[in-house]
């Protein structure tokens, strides 16, 4: 289903807003992400790093932890903001797990330059996805 424009520029602008709420001093490259749930309520996160590297957390798996914790179980669009002069697309981690909630899912990669925004359907980005049989 189409999402509104402005919809999905409020999306924008708060995963823009939450990498100033980043905890990225190892990498520098704070990022933020936006997440629409089926309530129609946009949840954000940002990278969460650790001193143990490996122990650190993707902006968008934060995003969508936090909107499953508030009871969302379906998300129809992920944002994506990072710090960069071209949009880049979430990590194959994070595609799996935007998969287990939105399959269908809009991804919408946004960048500091205004007009370099990109849009994909995750199945375009996580073809033949893991899945169980339920
Ligand atoms: N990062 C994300 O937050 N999302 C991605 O899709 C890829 C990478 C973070 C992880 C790490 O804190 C920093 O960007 C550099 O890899």
């Amino acid at each position: 289903m189409e999402l509104p424009d402005s919809t999905l520029a409020a999306m924008k602008r708060l995963a823009r807003d939450a990498a100033t709420r980043a905890h990225a001093p190892y990498s520098a490259f704070p990022v933020g992400a936006a997440v629409l749930g089926e309530s129609g309520t946009i949840h954000v996160g940002a990278n969460v790093e650790n001193a143990s590297y490996g122990l650190s957390m993707c902006a968008e798996r934060s995003a969508i932890f936090r909107a499953v914790a508030e009871g969302e179980r379906r998300i129809r669009a992920v944002c994506l903001y990072t710090p960069t002069p071209a949009a880049f697309t979430p990590c194959g981690g994070c595609r799996q797990v935007i998969h287990e909630f939105g399959p269908d899912a809009l991804i919408l990669c946004c960048c500091d330059a205004e007009n370099a925004e990109r849009r994909y359907a995750l199945s375009e980005l996580l073809p033949e996805a893991f899945r169980l049989a339920k």
